[in-house]
């Protein structure tokens, strides 16, 4: 439950490759106790490669926050809303939250959000965020890049979003893949001041 020093965030995935990012975020914020609410919102295109990527689905009668959270704890906080619902609380600036993190973030919805499309409950709510300057991370995948998704980038940084690729980073030396897809969550997690236990952070020093 919110409480008044606790956060409440929207969390979207959308159809870029890289759905185990949004699911680890998910579980992250969901078991973290400065988090009391989230918003959770997953396109239609974002279900599609859910189901490739992650290579199963939620099982009869279960619902998409169970079966993303795996069992993990938190399952009260999450708020799912349906993408097509213009009308839910988070289209509205009146209602308050501390963000949205959109991972991953399509070409198509980072070109929605830059265009001011507000076409889906998820560029609608990113282009709250812009308007009422809430913050606003897009973990954007794709490679390479055209000149059009170059401009939309620069078209959203411009308007407050902080643009957010999915690139591994080499300087923790991650061991498994596992451990590099939760060094960027972590890092992406510390824009909203949720810095998970462990994050790595370059000590410094003499080169070795
Ligand atoms: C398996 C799979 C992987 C995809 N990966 C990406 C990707 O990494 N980046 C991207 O921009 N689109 C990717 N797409 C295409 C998007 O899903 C498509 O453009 C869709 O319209 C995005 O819609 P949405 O932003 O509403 O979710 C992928 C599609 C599939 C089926």
């Amino acid at each position: 439950m919110a409480t008044a020093d606790s956060q409440t965030l929207i969390l979207a995935l959308t159809g870029a490759s890289g759905i185990a990012l949004g699911r680890m975020a998910l579980q992250y914020l969901a078991a973290d106790a400065r988090v009391g609410h989230i918003y959770l919102v997953i396109s239609d295109h974002g279900r599609r490669v859910m189901w490739e990527e992650l290579g199963e689905r939620p099982a009869s009668g279960q619902s998409l926050p169970d079966f993303l959270l795996c069992g993990g704890i938190g399952r009260e906080k999450i708020e799912c809303l349906d993408p097509r619902d213009i009308g839910a609380a988070i289209a509205s600036g009146s209602v308050a939250h501390q963000g949205m993190l959109i991972l991953p973030c399509s070409m198509g919805t980072l070109a929605a959000i830059s265009h001011g499309l507000s076409d889906n409950l998820i560029e609608r709510a990113a282009d709250v965020c812009l308007k009422e300057r809430r913050r606003l991370v897009l973990a954007i995948r794709e490679t390479p890049f055209n000149l059009i998704h170059l401009r939309n980038m620069l078209a959203v940084t411009e308007a407050g979003a902080t643009v957010f690729p999915i690139m591994p980073a080499f300087y923790d030396r991650a061991v498994t893949p596992e451990d590099g897809m939760r060094q960027f969550v972590a890092r992406v997690l510390a824009h909203f001041q949720l810095d998970p236990a462990g994050m790595f952070r370059w000590p410094g020093g003499e080169a070795k």
